[in-house]
């Protein structure tokens, strides 16, 4: 998480960089700060909170240079103070804008100390700000610097780096977070995402993990970790460059829930061949040759993964197991011969996803990847992408991602039961009409707005409730409890609704609410016995289900009802409604929707 940038070029730094970081805010919006330099004095404005209020310090103080830094931040070390905020300046000789953890900071602290220097912040990042004053000290030119800098610090990180003693350049490095570099005539920038700075640039470097550079206008010089030169590639990225706005929705949020089916109709299309069949992407001969599969994920993206398995297991008759990818990588997983790996990640950049991808390399499994942003380090070290074509996603809460990524396993589910002959032809067609139904029907479900008004008007003075939701539906009462929680602050747990007997239970008390996500299958007559069990302990019960299914529960308090859909795309469908619910009630709360406290779109920490 954090945003970096920096710009060398003919415009005022400061305006360009504030731009950049408008369209990086999705990585955390703690507090930001900029830093220029000019007529050899470092400029420095740093505010605490959203974006907007570093606009306005700048306003009333503007800010001169045509170089700088710039920094958004998702706290990990030390509080959200103006101290705290990037970029960190060390004897106004140095400024830093670092993104990632430095795990040996305290060691490097204590020893930067023990030489007298002085420490303004908390923060693990000032470290580096300090470290770089010493090697300069010791008469080391800026790269020199940068590589007894690299060579001391352990962890993840992104960084740049601007010098009073190098006005015209700018030292840049990375390891395992994400950094490239923009190149055109006339300026040269760098930025945590392509996308801050496309509207600048589509002329790209990304940097390899352990690379460092010196860059100035029309001077790009790239080090591999060993100090040797290297060459990168230039690439024509494909981010966007326009900065997209609200299209007239009260959140983006509430603007992704509405682009849904659009997102799951052109994640089917690109999976669909000339001829009309349905086609992932993957090769017959993986196809054919993968027996096993291992989801990798975090998050909403972890829940589509274990939704996922539902449908591969059942249709494609494929052992699948789904692993919390920070957890997979400090494990010992066993190996088994002829198995892939599915990463499945909305931004392509969540660190625990990317080292677990890493690990399960390194045993020598093949990696697919399900990702949205096609430039993202997930998708440039997969073997093969599958994409979600949901487009950005900038609401903190994902929705379109999830239910497009949901789009991806299913027609994967079908894929492999059709190359391994599990599926007839007409199977494989009656399915794929089947999906072909589904942005229609999640365009209705998205008429649910008013249905779930008073849900949320009773949720919001709620401290706590449960959902539930058994096979298919089991996980998205983990995603729907997610939802809530990470936008109204209400504490939610989910649980499968069979195992409330277990445990869970004990936890009902008058009106607790239970939110039961049901539709038609064969396990809805038990889930109703659960709820009937919650209901006879004194829950109020609401129900999330299709219409049929629906009239068979006269004990719920509240009803929000969709129409009636094939069980096995269900999960898709009654998301909607679970993700309006959130929506609904973190808006009659007054939450930060969009901007949930301390969350961030993009999670590059571990
Ligand atoms: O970008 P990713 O899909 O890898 O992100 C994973 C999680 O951080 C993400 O899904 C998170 O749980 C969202 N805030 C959920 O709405």
């Amino acid at each position: 998480m954090c945003g970096i940038v920096g710009y060398i070029g003919e415009g005022q730094a400061a305006d360009i960089i504030l731009d950049a970081l408008k369209r990086l805010e999705y990585r955390g919006y703690d507090s930001s700060g900029i830093a220029t330099l000019e007529q050899n004095a470092l400029h420095l404005t740093r505010a605490v909170g959203k974006l907007s209020h570093l606009e306005a310090a700048l306003q009333s103080k503007p800010q001169a240079g045509q170089i700088g830094i710039g920094h958004t931040r998702w706290a990990t070390h030390g509080g959200v103070t103006e101290a705290n905020a990037h970029p960190h300046v060390a004897g106004n000789k140095v400024a830093i804008v670092h993104n990632g953890i430095i795990e040996n900071y305290a060691e490097l602290k204590t020893e930067l100390q023990a030489k007298g220097h002085e420490f303004s912040s908390q923060t693990d990042s000032e470290v580096l700000a300090h470290l770089f004053l010493d090697a300069l000290g010791q008469g080391q030119t800026g790269s020199a610097a940068m590589q007894a800098v690299l060579a001391k610090i352990k962890g993840a990180f992104a960084l740049a780096v601007m010098l009073q003693e190098a006005p015209d350049q700018l030292f840049v490095a990375r390891n395992a977070s994400p950094l490239a570099i923009g190149i055109e005539d006339g300026l040269i920038c760098v930025a945590s995402d392509a996308m801050a700075m496309a509207h600048l640039t589509r002329n790209v470097i990304y940097l390899k993990d352990g690379d460092y550079a010196a860059l100035g206008v029309d001077d790009v010089q790239i080090y591999d970790r060993d100090g040797q030169r290297a060459n990168r590639e230039v690439i024509r990225t494909t981010a966007s460059p326009a900065l997209i706005d609200k299209g007239g929705f009260r959140h983006f949020m509430e603007k992704e829930i509405h682009e849904q089916p659009e997102a799951i109709a052109h994640t089917i299309s690109a999976m669909t061949a000339a001829d009309g069949a349905l086609r992932t992407g993957l090769s017959e001969a993986d196809l054919s040759d993968i027996q096993h599969l291992v989801i990798l994920a975090a998050g909403t993206s972890n829940y589509a993964g274990q939704i996922g398995r539902y449908w591969l297991e059942d249709i494609a008759g494929i052992p699948v197991s789904v692993e919390t990818a920070s957890e997979y990588r400090y494990r010992a997983p066993a190996h088994l011969a002829g198995g892939a790996v599915i990463a499945i990640s909305q931004s392509g950049e969540s660190l625990d996803t990317l080292m677990a991808l890493r690990h399960a390399r390194e045993k020598g499994m093949k990696v697919i990847a399900i990702v949205n942003v096609p430039e993202s380090s997930i998708a440039r070290e997969a073997d093969v992408i599958l994409p979600t074509r949901a487009g950005p996603e900038i609401g903190v809460a994902s929705t379109k991602a999830f239910t497009a990524q949901l789009t991806v396993l299913f027609a994967l589910a079908v894929d492999f039961g059709r190359a391994k002959a599990r599926l007839s032809a007409e199977d494989v067609a009656e399915l794929q009409q089947k999906l072909l139904a589904v942005p229609g029907a999640v365009g209705a479900a998205i008429a649910s707005f008013e249905q779930v008004q008073p849900v949320a008007q009773h949720l919001k003075k709620t401290p706590s409730c449960l959902f539930l939701g058994r096979g298919r539906l089991y996980p998205l009462a983990l995603e729907a409890a997610l939802k809530l929680k990470e936008l109204s602050y209400i504490h939610a747990e989910g649980f499968a609704a069979g195992e409330m007997k277990h445990g869970p239970i004990a936890l009902i008390e008058d009106e607790l609410p239970v939110i039961c996500l049901l539709d038609e299958d064969t396990l809805s007559a038990k889930t109703i016995s659960n709820l009937k069990e919650a209901e006879a302990r004194g829950a109020t019960i609401i129900l999330i289900a299709t219409q049929t299914i629906a009239k068979q529960v006269d004990f719920a308090s509240f009803k929000v009802v969709i129409e009636d859909c094939d069980p096995l795309l269900a999960p898709i469908i009654l998301a909607v409604p679970a993700q309006i619910l959130a929506y609904q009630t973190a808006f009659e709360k007054g939450t930060d929707v969009d901007q949930p406290r301390n969350l961030a779109k993009s999670v590059t920490v571990e």
